[in-house]
């Protein structure tokens, strides 16, 4: 890691919705109560924290919040305290009525309404405001999880020399059921200010990816999305447990007196343990009904196994919980009603949440952990589990027990040698039980073995280390880029020369330079302000303005044809000056033609959306409305197989911002900027702008003296970079101010 900031070793500001406590105040007396759930236990081991910012997790009178701030910081906590109306719009609302049930695949349980959204952003802005206040020159700030995905945007905008790295504890859904959420937009962008951004899994990382460029229309590589001069890395890191507290427990005399009690209570039965946050994601209702199944179908485990489910209280506030517990308690009335007699119920259940010395107790006695949750982003619950049966199996050379675990939690990546069921089998998960209570011992000790060493590996503190770590190399690398973004000193040193030089002349490329790339190509006709930029620097005195584009004549002549300008369309095969009639350049061979044109219409037929651009010396195939995932694998395909069938032919392929163009070769935007700069004359001032590989051809033309600018991403060929075509519209305009 670099040089702390702050001295200290510390450099890293943690936010979260959740602290890891919460502040609860009753009768006036404050007591801080541990947080639960898995985002809280991941980030007790992250060792550099300088500071973690988070919601002080209930309401806070006005008067008492210096104090509590006060009390808070010497735990070197940062409190964000929220109104009753804030909590009931963010947090009940956006966060858990809309997020959590889409991010979660339950569209079902989802609610959205307007003042939820409002709710969020101001709340998110808030954080915000805490982090910068909090913040020094050049620290990390590491988010976490879904209540704060617009935060990495309003930081960055704010404040662009902070590493700022995202981490999404929960799933991200397949892009069509992202879809759904009405923000979608506004979410993805708040997200992509990042640097960097973690998810639990592959498939998680592949849907956002997904969702960038069919919401956003972002193309992406494997592991980053560039959006104009900054990056966005992408990648796994797989979250598991708090080693280093278990171990403690497990050290501790806490853990065998509990251990002591729980085996007395239960002598002679095997303990079948879920743990769980009371939530609809968690599967808890389909638990009871397989165990049901499985007292039915083996009526001897009615007195041999007790089923104990613990449920942590959770988002009370919503009544969907509210109704999930009703619903539990009922069936395990219902359950003990049908099999238990007085003093012994197979099924017993704890509405309350409970200490590590006693959960490592239960973990350790568990002759089965029953985890099966209908989509859980990770679950560290069969982590811990794990963990501590293999602490059994370094102590005792056996395991006491083996995992249950649904296929539908992030976990079952790692954790392989668990019994792997479907949840929504209740025939399977019954079976599961059954499989995983007859188990060998040997079988379950050498299961356990395996899964402990990858457990062991996914700590939760070497998970923070390897995240800082892909966030310090991502942020470097935005802020090697940043340097070669031009400065505000050299902006206003070209606007300079522009002003002194006798004459000038501009090449400016028209889409992604002169005006930010559209969805649909037709979408990207001029703004009003564009048009009044063109219109004044095509009048300034001794200036030569031309429009150099891959557009056809007809186009260009539609949106600038009344304007004092040089235009060049189909990358150099017509042009015209300002008012005057189009000329065409002189191709001689165009035999290669129909063969291209036969395979382009092929690709056309089995591509829904693309479609082919005639152009007078050649063929542009189009994919941009074409489905988004499908469209430029193809074109890569398509691609390939015109290089063999042009390899000696005088035509050439480009490939485009979602286009393959054709050419007859010579012909170029190049070409055109050669011939127009044959007259050069000294002092001139020669500026020119591009933003693709089309663009190059015009760069490698130009005099050694002239201003080559790419927008966007560097070029080898440019003099230097501009992040947007926003950004270039605004040095044009700097050139012809005042
Ligand atoms: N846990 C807790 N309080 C309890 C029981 C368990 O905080 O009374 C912890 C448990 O040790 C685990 C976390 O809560 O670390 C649950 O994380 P998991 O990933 O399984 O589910 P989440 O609650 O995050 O959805
Ligand atoms: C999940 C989420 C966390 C959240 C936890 C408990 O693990 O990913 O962000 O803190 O559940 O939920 P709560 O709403 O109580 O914070």
């Amino acid at each position: 890691m670099d040089p702390p900031a702050a001295g200290d070793g510390r450099d890293v500001l943690i936010v979260s919705n959740r602290l890891p406590v919460r502040v609860h105040i009753e009768r006036g007396k404050t007591t801080l109560l541990p947080a639960a759930g898995g985002l809280a236990s991941a980030l007790r081991a992250v060792e550099s924290i300088r500071e973690w910012i988070g919601w002080s997790g209930g309401p806070v009178p006005e008067a008492q919040r210096d104090r509590i701030r006060r009390e808070l910081a010497e735990h070197r906590l940062a409190p964000v305290f929220l109104t009753a109306e804030e909590e009931r719009h963010y947090y009940a609302g956006m966060c858990n009525s809309t997020l959590w049930p889409l991010l979660h695949y339950f569209p079902s349980e989802a609610d959205t309404t307007e003042r939820s959204w409002v709710a969020y952003h101001r709340v998110n802005r808030l954080f915000a405001d805490l982090v910068l206040e909090h913040a020094h020159p050049n620290d990390t700030v590491w988010v976490h999880d879904f209540h704060l995905m617009l935060l990495p945007e309003m930081l960055r905008i704010e404040r662009p020399d902070l590493r700022i790295g995202f981490f999404l504890h929960v799933p991200f859904p397949s892009s069509e059921v992202w879809r759904l959420v009405p923000q979608r937009e506004q979410l993805l962008r708040g997200l992509l200010g990042a640097d960097y951004i973690g998810f639990h899994t592959p498939d998680y990382l592949r849907h956002f990816r997904d969702s960038c460029l069919r919401v956003l229309g972002l193309d992406a590589s494997p592991d980053s999305i560039q959006q104009g001069p900054h990056r966005v890395a992408l990648g796994v890191n797989a979250l598991g447990p708090d080693v280093a507290t278990f171990r403690a427990a497990l050290a501790g005399d806490d853990v065998g007196r509990h251990l002591n009690q729980y085996a007395t209570n239960w002598l002679g039965r095997r303990l079948l343990l879920g743990v769980e946050r009371l939530d609809y994601t968690k599967g808890i209702v389909h638990k009871l009904r397989a165990f049901e199944r499985l007292l039915e179908q083996e009526p001897e485990r009615i007195e041999d196994t007790v089923m104990l489910q613990v449920l942590v209280p959770s988002r009370e506030e919503n009544e969907s919980y509210r109704r999930l517990l009703r619903e539990i308690e009922r069936e395990v009335g219902r359950i003990n009603g049908r099999f238990g007699v007085p003093g012994r119920m197979p099924l017993e259940f704890m509405h309350r949440g409970i200490d590590n010395a006693e959960l490592a107790a239960l973990y350790r006695l568990a002759d089965v952990c029953f985890v099966a949750p209908l989509r859980d982003g990770m679950n560290l619950v069969a982590h811990e589990y794990v963990l501590c049966q293999g602490h059994e199996v370094e102590q005792n050379g056996a395991a006491r027990g083996i995992l249950v675990l649904s296929e539908f939690a992030g976990a079952a990546l790692s954790l392989t040698r668990s019994v792997l069921v479907n949840p929504w089998d209740q025939r399977a998960l019954a079976e599961a039980l059954s499989t995983a209570l007859a188990m060998p011992p040997s079988e379950r000790t050498e299961r356990i073995a395996e899964m402990y060493e990858r457990v062991l590996e996914m700590d939760s503190a070497r998970w923070s280390r390897r995240f800082l770590e892909r966030l310090r190399r991502a942020a470097e690398h935005n802020r090697d880029s940043a340097v070669d973004l031009l400065a505000d000193a050299d902006l206003a040193e070209l606007a300079a020369r522009f002003r002194a030089a006798p004459r000038r002349r501009l090449f400016l490329d028209y889409d992604g330079t002169l005006r930010e790339i559209q969805q649909r190509p037709e979408q990207a006709q001029p703004t009003p302000e564009l048009l009044e930029l063109l219109a004044a620097l095509g009048s300034a005195p001794n200036t030569e303005v031309h429009v150099v584009s891959g557009r056809r004549r007809g186009t260009l002549d539609s949106w600038l044809g009344h304007l004092p300008l040089h235009l060049c369309a189909e990358h150099g095969y017509a042009s015209r000056s300002p008012g005057g009639r189009w000329h065409e350049s002189i191709v001689a061979d165009l035999s290669w033609l129909p063969a291209v044109e036969e395979l382009l219409e092929r690709a056309s037929e089995d591509l829904p959306g693309s479609f082919i651009e005639r152009k007078p010396c050649g063929l542009a195939w189009h994919y941009r409305v074409a489905d988004p995932g499908y469209g430029p694998w193809r074109a890569r395909e398509l691609h390939h197989h015109l290089g063999e069938m042009l390899a000696n032919q005088p035509a050439e392929t480009l490939a485009g911002h979602a286009v393959l163009e054709v050419r007859a070769k010579g012909i170029d935007k190049g070409g055109y900027v050669a011939a127009r700069l044959a007259d050069l004359g000294p002092d001139e001032f020669v500026f020119c702008a591009g933003d693709d590989r089309t663009d190059e051809d015009m760069f490698r033309r130009l005099p050694p003296t002239a201003v080559a600018l790419s927008i966007g991403s560097a070029s080898p060929s440019a003099t230097g970079m501009i992040g947007t075509p926003a950004g270039l519209r605004e040095l044009l305009r700097s050139f012809i101010a005042g």
